[in-house]
């Protein structure tokens, strides 16, 4: 499927749903949301949006954003001192380390708030959106990424179960929310929302394999911790092969899922 959902495309997006005012924490939203984020997340809810409903919606632009927020909000908290005390992110320093850790806890609150406030200002009559909308929220807090990111801090990775429990949780939960929202607001069926939300899952296992292999310096939880480098990249190659027949499976020009596994894969030094 030939796409014009680009970054500088979802970046406008952005910039229309963002306040004016001048404000310090304003100020460290900005720095974070327009650091070089590869959108990916938004760019699969639109996408689709797109192939189940043949347009992009008000409402699929809404939540691509919100979803986005989201997805900024989780990296400012997830680099604090108190989480993974990482000084830098995208080859930047980290909003904590450029603002202070006080701005950088407002900044992912008022994140947090900006997405629920951009959902609330879609078309809440209609009810697929009115169900993305829940799902997003489901997929973002303690039955989600909050949820994975507990298990990251507080449980323990002992075998690939673990892991694989921690990534969809940790990382997995947006990247279904990005499908699910998109197939439901494209008018999708539920058994069809179904499989959207496990390919979701297993996309969310290979992207943070990946992640995993390229932070292999790093001592937080890891898949490196069960598994070889090796043996990682023959499990992400047998799930894309899973994704891409479960793409199939689907009555719709998927060809974007299977591009996003590859690229995946490729992101590799
Ligand atoms: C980083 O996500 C956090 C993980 C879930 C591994 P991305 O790789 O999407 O980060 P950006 O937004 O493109 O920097
Ligand atoms: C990714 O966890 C999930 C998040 C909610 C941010 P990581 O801690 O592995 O992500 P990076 O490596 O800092 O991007
Ligand atoms: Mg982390
Ligand atoms: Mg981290
Ligand atoms: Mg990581």
């Amino acid at each position: 499927m030939k796409t014009n959902i680009t970054v500088s495309y979802i970046d406008e997006l952005i910039k229309e749903r963002l306040p004016r005012e001048r404000d310090k924490v304003l100020q460290a939203m900005e720095y974070m949301l327009f650091s070089g984020g590869k959108r990916f997340r938004p760019m699969l809810l639109l996408n689709t949006a797109k192939a189940v409903g043949k347009r992009i919606s008000d409402g699929a632009k809404n939540l691509a954003v919100a979803l986005e927020f989201i997805h900024t909000y989780s990296l400012i908290h997830d680099d604090l001192p108190c989480m993974d005390n990482d000084d830098m992110r995208r080859g930047k320093r980290s909003c904590h380390m450029q603002f202070g850790e006080a701005s950088a806890v407002l900044a992912g609150d008022a994140l947090l708030n900006l997405s629920f406030e951009t959902v609330l200002k879609g078309p809440l009559s209609n009810k697929s959106y009115q169900t993305a909308c829940v799902y997003m929220f489901k997929m973002s807090g303690i039955e989600g990424l909050v949820h994975g990111q507990s298990l990251d801090l507080f449980g323990e990775t002992k075998n690939i179960d673990d892991a694989t429990e921690l990534a969809i949780a940790k990382t997995g939960t947006l990247i279904r929310a990005a499908l699910v929202c998109g197939a439901l607001v494209g008018g999708a069926s539920e058994e069809e929302a179904r499989i959207f939300d496990e390919i979701a899952c297993k996309l969310g296992v290979c992207y943070q394999i990946v992640d995993d292999i390229l932070d292999s310096k790093k001592c937080e939880k890891s898949f490196l911790d069960v598994y070889s480098e090796s043996d990682l990249i023959d499990h992400v190659k047998e799930l894309n092969e899973e994704i891409k027949a479960a793409c199939d499976k689907l009555p719709y020009d998927l060809e974007f899922l299977k591009e996003f596994c590859d690229q995946n894969i490729a992101r590799r030094r």
